[in-house]
């Protein structure tokens, strides 16, 4: 039998000491993930009465709102935090300038209405943009020319998000990426006296592929519609610490980058210079690849979700939205 005299690498340095037993790399992680790190995104629909399934994200369906409730209680039931809450709008209400994503009693509204009363604890955010309520599926004021008009939409969103915060939303979640529109919402919000609700900005969401599955979710437009006037490029790093930077600067409460998994680095860079709690979105895109690949068995489900979910904690991530929060919940932390 050999027996190593000397020390192996580093002298006195064997790391392999902290990896001998789950309960040992357990202690010595850096870093935790559990449920209250998920955000619930909901799809609320006014088109159909049943709960409908989407073909490109197995798992996830859109809800009615005469569901919503029990959905609600559901999800606080299984020990999530918050939801995210998105509308799939008939098609009928769509105009170019998106007017229905402000009517009062929309479907949002009363989404929001109906999550706060069935489920008191849960933490609603809503989007806002105008893509759902657009003919055109732009997330802004489409002009004659065809150019999105920035301070139009944001008018839009401020009034939009007035009444989200009248319907009793917790934070309103701008995802459209208009110039100068966290400090017009925040002026807004301030105006009507809705000093308690907070702003989740989209500070860094780029102009990626991966939002394909989301926009048939939605009916939103095309999956190759072109937002790269408004969303960011993604070759850039500097862009998405200055739209950090400026969010912040107008009053943002918690800050988001997006996608999750191609832009890890984006977010640990915001990490190294903001002190807001960070959010990242594993989007629709990322969640259907997984899914694909555990349907065709070419991965194992549970510890691709933990590795991935557990990577954009690492990263800096507080919060993380995704599709996998419910499944999450019962098959990772049951
Ligand atoms: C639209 C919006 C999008 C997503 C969230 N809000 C799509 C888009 O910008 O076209 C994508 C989310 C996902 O893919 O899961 N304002």
């Amino acid at each position: 039998m050999t027996q190593t005299q000397h020390p192996v690498g580093h002298p006195n340095q064997r790391l392999r000491r902290l990896r001998q037993s789950d309960a040992l790399r357990s202690m010595v992680a850096d870093t935790q993930l559990n449920k209250s790190h998920l955000v619930c995104p909901i799809f609320v629909t006014e088109i159909n009465s049943q709960r409908t399934p989407i073909a490109s994200l197995p798992g996830v369906e859109r809800i009615p709102l005469a569901e919503l409730a029990a959905e609600a209680l559901r999800i606080h039931a299984l020990g999530l935090k918050s939801v995210l809450l998105f509308p799939v709008v008939d098609p009928a209400k769509k105009t170019t300038d998106g007017c229905e994503a402000y009517n009062p009693n929309g479907l949002i509204q009363q989404a929001i209405a109906v999550v706060r009363k069935a489920a008191p604890e849960l933490i609603v955010f809503a989007d806002v943009a105008l893509d759902p309520f657009t003919s055109h599926g732009h997330d802004g004021v489409l002009s004659a020319d065809g150019r999105i008009l920035n301070d139009e939409t944001v008018d839009a969103l401020v009034k939009m998000s007035i009444t989200l915060a009248a319907a009793g939303v917790h934070f309103v979640a701008p995802s459209d990426m208009m110039d100068g529109r966290i400090g017009a919402i925040r002026s807004g919000l301030d105006a009507a006296q809705q000093l308690d609700v907070g702003i989740l900005a989209y500070s860094a969401k780029y102009a990626s592929a991966f939002y394909g599955p989301f926009r048939e979710a939605v009916g939103s437009g095309a999956r190759g519609l072109d937002k790269k006037t408004y969303q960011l490029n993604y070759a850039n790093v500097r862009e998405a610490l200055l739209e950090a930077q400026y969010d912040e600067a107008e009053g943002a409460d918690m800050l988001m980058v997006k996608p999750g998994l191609c832009y890890l680095d984006i977010l640990c860079r915001i990490r190294a210079t903001s002190n807001k709690p960070l959010v990242m979105y594993h989007v629709s895109g990322e969640y259907a690849m997984l899914k694909a690949a555990v349907e065709k068995d070419w991965l194992d489900e549970k510890p691709a979700v933990l590795e991935t979910l557990t990577s954009m904690r690492r990263a800096g991530a507080d919060l993380i939205v995704t599709y996998y929060a419910q499944w999450a919940a019962k098959h990772l932390f049951p």
